[in-house]
């Protein structure tokens, strides 16, 4: 980085003086040694509660890093970006917690360099990659760049970071909205405003397995964090979205279907401490997503230093870095690689090596050479020289690593007749024609789903537990006048399901899919009267009048708490409250009708324990709750 402006530090460390006269409001963070050194200097009396030498994986001295976790005012925090970026010699920042324990985990995670089964990292799809670069255009790059940076500014806490948001989740639906097999969605982050921005395209055939490419969406003027701050962030990091939106582009256009699961992730609040990609990141991991390679572009279209690509060596995997070398080598020949390193969390990819996924950061210069408009109102496309050559080939070789990983797939080819989770199977047959299935389901498993789709025709599907369905006996059914059906059973009870479906027209082309969830969500052990999220509890039995109550923990900032009871037969009645034990005359939302098909929906829930009593108006034998926290 380089050793100039020293304002900004001052600013940051009178703003800071004046704040503590009013809040002090704590925050957990862990941060490197020299960052460390750095807050010391800002407020003397910090104590690290712990310190721990990580392994950064980097090169020479850097190879090892000293990491403190340490509890500061928040509005210290403001002083300290600046002071890193202005007084260091090299980059790297600090990762805000929620708490002490995820600060602690940080520390004592084995910091996972090497994946323990690293995909296979074998180049074969030039017939794929080499079309695709040759259509990107850095015209379409420079128009993103553009578009993000009318944005006055997209700090995570103002209605401009919140509005860019929204843009790119418009932006990326629109490019996408003819693709049924790719969802657009925000990210919502309970501490602020601004939600990140995740594009999925569903694995055809081996979608568990997750690649990741991120760039952060917010932008930062370390000089003035109000709603009218002005800070474009072009190169910081519209560069980066803007590169992984071409990378979308192109997919597209040419119909392209990965085997692997891909996300394109704009973050919210990269510049305050990697707090979305943190809680993205440890939200992957807490549901056990199986993600082999994640590629984080954060600075692309600058040219600082002689090569074209940087790849950092710390806080990334080296296996994956050789491949994306290697990926560099075979598809953009006449490009220059160099490495250097970024300190402890400068950008994303830190907060995903944190969690022990295999990640990779290409960057556009040196470490002390980075764009000197950054963080400041001067972060503009201007400064980048009104082009964006240089973020065309970080967006190719982005494609080339998103084309390459997400070709591959396990081949999975199940026994004839046996269903396996998210794997597809073709249909086809002449009016009449019927194919018969079945599916294992674990206990605790949570909406079932049996989808036909694609090809033309009529097929319907049949589903029922243990024993093989009919079209006239079935536990559940979807026989609309396509191929596009679907059973979904919220809270199906453990154990084989047989799966039946029907040409009732002839079918051509349709394919099968069947799938379940299996979340637990972090911190919550389901129990006899302890509900889980999304968590189904199932053959519920109560005699005639008999009840029996659940209990549920909503964290802060909630949208929705739904109970939902289904099958069997009788009637079961719902009664919910929020803090004690609800009756069936006292309660904060209720259902009574007159089967088990029961629904209570309680919008913005305040954060606490929800009760919920379940009353047999009439005996209720075989039926299922699930309660889901959205
Ligand atoms: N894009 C920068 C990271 C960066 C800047 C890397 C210059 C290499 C050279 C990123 O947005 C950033 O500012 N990161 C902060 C850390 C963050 C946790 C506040 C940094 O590096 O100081
Ligand atoms: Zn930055």
């Amino acid at each position: 980085m380089q050793k100039k402006l020293i304002t900004s530090l001052l600013l940051g460390a009178f703003s800071m003086g004046a704040a503590n006269l009013y809040a002090a409001d704590k925050v957990w963070i862990t941060l490197g040694d020299a960052a460390y050194a750095e807050l010391q200097k800002l407020a003397p009396k910090t104590i690290a509660k712990e310190s721990k030498v990580l392994q950064s994986g980097g090169a020479g001295i850097m190879a090892q890093e000293k990491v403190h976790l340490v509890q500061v005012d928040e509005s210290v925090l403001l002083g300290l970006s600046g002071a890193i970026h202005h007084k260091l010699n090299r980059c790297g920042g600090f990762m805000s917690h929620t708490s002490e324990a995820s600060g602690r985990a940080a520390l004592t995670q084995p910091m996972q360099m090497m994946a323990l089964l690293a995909p296979s990292y074998v180049i074969d799809n030039q017939a794929t990659v080499t079309p695709y670069l040759t259509q990107m255009q850095d015209s379409n790059i420079g128009q993103t760049i553009v578009d993000m940076s009318a944005f006055p500014n997209r700090y995570y806490t103002t209605t401009n970071g919140v509005n860019a948001s929204n843009w790119l989740k418009t932006k990326w639906q629109q490019m996408s909205s003819a693709r049924s097999d790719i969802s657009v969605a925000q990210f919502t982050h309970a501490g602020w405003a601004q939600k990140s921005v995740i594009l999925t395209i569903q694995g055809s055939d081996n979608g568990s397995e997750v690649v990741v490419l991120g760039g952060h969406l917010d932008s930062i003027n370390l000089n003035d964090r109000s709603e009218s701050a002005k800070a474009p962030g072009a190169d910081d990091d519209a560069s980066g979205v803007a590169s992984l939106t071409e990378v979308i582009r192109v997919m597209l256009a040419n119909n392209y279907k990965p085997r692997r699961t891909l996300k394109f992730i704009g973050y919210s609040a990269e510049e305050v401490g990697l707090k979305g990609s943190a809680e993205i990141a440890a939200k992957f991991k807490a549901d056990n997503v199986n993600v082999v390679g994640v590629m984080q572009l954060d600075m692309t279209n600058y040219k600082g230093s002689a090569k074209d690509i940087y790849l950092y060596t710390d806080y990334t995997n080296a296996a994956q870095n050789s491949f994306v070398a290697n990926l560099i080598a075979t598809y953009l020949p006449s490009l220059t690689v160099g490495n250097d390193v970024c300190g402890y969390a400068c950008s994303d990819h830190a907060s995903w090596t944190a969690q022990g996924y295999p990640a990779s950061m290409p960057f556009e210069s040196l470490i002390n050479q980075d764009n000197p408009y950054i963080h400041t109102p001067n972060d503009t496309y201007a400064n980048s020289g009104s082009q964006a050559l240089g973020a065309l080939k970080f967006a190719r070789m982005a494609m080339a690593y998103a084309v390459e990983l997400g070709s591959d797939g396990a081949v999975v080819t199940p026994p004839a007749g046996v269903l396996i989770k998210d794997v597809a199977v073709s249909f086809a047959g002449a009016a009449g024609a019927q194919s018969k299935y079945t599916f294992a389901v674990p206990a605790g498993a949570s909406n079932l789903s049996f989808k036909m789709s694609g090809g033309t025709g009529d097929g319907d599907l049949y589903t029922q537990l243990a024993t093989a369905p009919s079209t006239s006996s079935y536990l559940a059914k979807s026989d609309g006048s396509s191929n596009a059906e679907s059973i979904v059973i919220a809270a199906p009870a453990a154990g084989t399901y047989h799966l039946l479906a029907n040409a009732y027209a002839a079918v051509n082309g349709a394919s099968i899919v069947a799938s379940y969830s299996t979340t637990t969500p972090p911190g919550c052990t389901p129990s006899a009267t302890v509900l889980c999220s999304g968590v189904g509890v199932s053959g519920i039995s109560l005699a005639l009048n008999a009840s029996k109550t659940y209990t549920i923990v909503v964290p802060a900032g909630k949208s929705s708490l739904t109970f939902k009871l289904s099958g069997g037969t009788g009637d079961g009645d719902l009664y919910a409250k929020l803090g004690s034990a609800p009756s069936s005359t006292v309660y904060d939302g209720k259902s009574d009708g007159s089967t088990n098909a029961e629904t209570v929906t309680i919008n913005s829930p305040a954060a606490g324990t929800y009760y919920l009593l379940l009353k047999a108006y009439a005996a209720v034998n075989g039926a299922s709750l699930v309660a889901t926290i959205q």
